[in-house]
């Protein structure tokens, strides 16, 4: 089997485990689990519950407790582009190949779906209490991490930052730490629930976070080349929306050689890092991947 091949697979197993955790429509707050399904079920590349899974088998881990987990993940990072995608953040129209949440459901709801898919996730990972009890402590140190990663020291975080420096000039070190934050915080919950779940050590995850740290920046890094380089056809996404919003990225900061270098050395260093761990041949191949994605 090639790479696309499998990824193509592991894609379907998770989107299986998440119908397995979306609130069923019904009651008189049925819409808000409609824009719920809608925005989670639009499809995406499913790179954090990915991640989160191969990093649990890279530790040796096995069973059903990460499968809450993970489709908690993608409840947040969907909630992150619902809330992204608002007209007084980002203001873009698709995701996903689709109109955007608020678009289709309205503003209110766009901002109840985001909510209520963040509230939504904490529900999900604690299911992970009933899938596997005799792993309480390790669940609780999940989701802690997760909380931690998603909220102002993580996500949001990052999210203000770079809300507030719309329109102005910054220097790169304020520029990585909006993507350590922004981008990175999500990616380094998804790796380090996987080890913690797996019964990996505290310095082991110490190591997965910076391997995340770095998967993130160089996504991040990607993902503003991708807003000008690519189509709205391929991204799902509409292209140019990081200049309409005058933002300063890293192209507009190194240009489009250098980003496209960056890229390349952040990723092979975490590759560096990943080879102190336990080996997994997917999760490598899926990280050098990264570097030449298209969407
Ligand atoms: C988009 O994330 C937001 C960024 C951090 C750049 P993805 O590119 O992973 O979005 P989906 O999940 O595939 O839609
Ligand atoms: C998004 O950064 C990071 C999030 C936490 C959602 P962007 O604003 O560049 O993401 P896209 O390009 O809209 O996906
Ligand atoms: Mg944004
Ligand atoms: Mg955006
Ligand atoms: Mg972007």
């Amino acid at each position: 089997m090639n790479f696309k091949e499998e990824y193509a697979g592991r894609v379907a197993a998770i989107e299986e485990i998440l119908k397995n955790y979306i609130p069923k429509a019904e009651g008189p707050q049925q819409l808000i689990m409609e824009a719920m399904e809608y925005s989670l079920m639009a499809g995406g590349k499913r790179l954090r519950p990915m991640l989160m899974q191969e990093t649990y088998r890279m530790f040796g881990g096995s069973g059903k407790v990460i499968e809450p987990f993970m489709a908690a993940q993608e409840m947040i990072h969907t909630y992150s582009l619902v809330h992204d995608d608002l007209p007084a953040m980002d203001n873009d129209d698709y995701r996903r190949g689709r109109k955007t949440t608020h678009v289709v459901y309205g503003e209110d709801m766009g901002i109840l779906a985001g909510d209520a898919l963040l509230n939504y996730a904490f529900e999900t990972a604690a299911k992970a209490f009933e899938v596997a009890p005799e792993k309480s402590l390790l669940i609780g140190k999940a989701l802690r991490i997760m909380a931690e990663k998603a909220g102002i020291y993580g996500m949001i975080g990052g999210q203000v930052v770079d809300v507030k420096n719309t329109g102005k000039p910054l220097d790169k070190e304020t520029l990585l730490f909006i993507y350590q934050l922004k981008t990175s915080a999500l990616i380094e919950s998804a790796m380090m629930v996987g080890a913690v779940l797996a019964g990996a050590d505290e310095g082991q995850v110490r190591i997965v976070e910076q391997v995340a740290r770095n998967v993130g920046i160089a996504f991040q890094i990607q993902d503003d080349i991708l807003d000008v380089t690519s189509t709205a056809e391929v991204l799902g996404k509409p292209v140019f929306s990081d200049e309409k919003n005058a933002k300063a990225t890293y192209v507009t900061l190194v240009g489009l050689e250098k980003a496209k270098e960056e890229v390349e050395w952040i990723s092979e260093d975490a590759i560096l890092h990943l080879s102190e761990l336990p080996r997994n041949d997917y999760l490598t191949t899926l990280i050098a991947a990264l570097i030449h994605r298209e969407k």
